[in-house]
């Protein structure tokens, strides 16, 4: 999949990715900053396959264990939990979760109750 790396807004203001119908869990500019640790701490091993592979979890808080523990593979758990948090925002906005008005903080029991692969289209 080609990946839209402006992910809030493409310049002649339709959304490249489509909005699922989900609450709004993070703001644009959260999954901005997303975007842009996600380039620097995990594109050089991973390209833009965790857009994708993040669609697969059940769970939003599965998939932040994860990686704050296993990731990047040569420092695990080495990004702070806003960080992590903010890559979460950047691969669901990169997958059509809508942004609005609050940021998600990084908090387990509230990351816990994000569900991705059932909101996602197949
Ligand atoms: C130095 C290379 C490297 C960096 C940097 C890195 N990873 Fe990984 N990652 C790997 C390797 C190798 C695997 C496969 C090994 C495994 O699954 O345990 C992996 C596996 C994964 C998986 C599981 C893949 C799947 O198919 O389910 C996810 C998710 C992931 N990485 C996310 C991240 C994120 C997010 C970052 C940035 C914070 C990151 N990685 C940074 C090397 C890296």
């Amino acid at each position: 999949m080609a990946l839209c790396l402006g992910v809030a807004e493409a310049t002649d203001g339709e959304a490249m990715v489509p909005t699922i119908d989900a609450p709004a869990w993070f703001t644009s500019e959260q999954a901005e900053r997303g975007e842009a640790k996600y380039q620097s701490e995990c594109a050089e091993c991973h390209g833009d396959e965790i857009v994708d592979v993040i669609a697969t979890w059940p769970r939003a808080g599965f998939f932040y264990n994860f990686i704050s523990s296993q990731m990047p593979i040569d420092n695990p758990g080495g990004l702070s939990p806003q960080d992590y948090t903010d890559i979460l925002a950047f691969l669901l906005a990169a997958n059509g979760f809508p942004a609005g008005d609050e940021e998600l903080p990084p908090d387990r029991e509230i990351i816990d109750t994000i569900e991705i692969r059932d909101l996602l289209p197949e």
